[in-house]
């Protein structure tokens, strides 16, 4: 992760500003939700939504206060997404120790979620920030949507690939693309450029879950996360789609029969993972996915060179090359 490292170098000091705001804003009175958020805190991850908010704001003008109740804004929506998810794809793992549900059941996830989602709200009624929270709720209610969607087709094992495409635009794309967006309007009035920031977010982001769902079947790496795991919950994510669309008849039925009825047992897991990683698969969502970030560093550059479009360009490429 020393790339990020590199990356974060020119945002130094606002991302310390963001860590201090972060921080206070996930202290509460109550015990048991310190506790809980403490160690959230130290567990943190790679921060890439501040980061993307605090250059799509270079990019457009000057770091406002707005910019900073953006960042926390969207990393505590998003660390409340985390914790909702993992209940819903029973996962015990995240960012390399045990999920919130391992630790403390479902309930109190359910609830702790519910419990960030409210302090966001808050954090920008406080502000005023009206603008952003529509900018960020209208997000957050595509999250939901991305999210149902794909339980819905889990559960039908829909192997279309544009579908699988818009439950990720929605899922995972839509809250990126409210980074750029926001960090763009923090900065700037104009918009058109805010719109382009926020189409740019979205390509980023669709590259984002694509390489999300690579690294769920990559045996050689270590990302803090259960892998397997979208076969376990019967996500089928591109490499699978991929791999039951270029199967014979006898094939796919046998591959889907599996994960129909067998998904939880970690030999069919392991055995899809295989096919999967013998396929064209794993190539054929990489292709794809670069085409998103191509389509994303085109976006990029309509803006005139700058340090700040470098760090971004460097940001989108780790995006798609990293390992967790
Ligand atoms: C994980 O996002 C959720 C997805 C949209 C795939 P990140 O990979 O950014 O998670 P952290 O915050 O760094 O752990
Ligand atoms: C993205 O999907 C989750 C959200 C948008 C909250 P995943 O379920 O693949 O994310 P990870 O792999 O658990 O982080
Ligand atoms: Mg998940
Ligand atoms: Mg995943």
């Amino acid at each position: 992760m020393n790339e990020l490292v590199e990356i974060k170098q020119p945002i130094k000091t606002h991302l310390e500003e963001f860590e201090e705001r972060f921080r206070s804003m996930l202290q509460s009175d109550m015990k048991l939700l310190n506790t809980i958020t403490q160690y959230l805190y130290r567990n943190k991850g790679k921060q890439m939504r501040p980061m993307f908010v605090y250059f799509s704001a270079k990019m457009c003008g000057n770091v406002t206060e707005t910019t900073h109740t953006a960042a926390v804004l969207i990393e505590t929506l998003h660390t409340a997404t985390l914790i909702h998810d993992d209940v819903v794809d029973d996962s015990n793992k995240r960012r390399g120790f045990f999920s919130i549900n391992a630790l403390w059941k479902n309930k109190i996830a359910v609830l702790l979620g519910d419990y960030l989602l409210s302090k966001g709200l808050l954090l920008s009624l406080d502000n005023d920030e009206f603008e952003l929270l529509k900018i960020i709720s209208n997000a957050t209610k595509e999250m939901s949507e991305g999210e149902i969607l794909q339980l819905e087709k889990a559960r039908k094992l829909d192997v279309e690939e544009d579908v699988y495409f818009e439950i990720i635009r929605k899922k995972t794309a839509s809250l990126i693309a409210s980074c750029c967006q926001a960090g763009a309007f923090s900065a700037a009035k104009d918009k058109e450029t805010i719109e382009k920031m926020r189409l740019f977010g979205e390509q980023v982001g669709i590259a984002f879950q694509i390489k999300d769902d690579l690294i769920d079947f990559d045996n050689n790496t270590k990302s803090g996360k259960p892998k397997g795991i979208d076969i376990k919950e019967k996500k089928l994510t591109l490499p699978l789609i991929y791999l039951l669309r270029n199967s014979s008849k006898l094939k796919k039925f046998k591959l889907l029969s599996l994960i129909r009825l067998k998904s939880s047992d970690p030999k069919t897991v392991k055995y899809i993972i295989d096919e999967v990683n013998n396929s064209n698969g794993i190539k054929y969502a990489t292709e794809k996915m670069l085409e998103y970030q191509q389509k994303a560093i085109d976006i990029l550059h309509t803006f005139p060179e700058s340090e700040t479009r470098d760090s971004l360009e460097k940001l989108v490429i780790f995006t798609t090359s990293r390992n967790k």
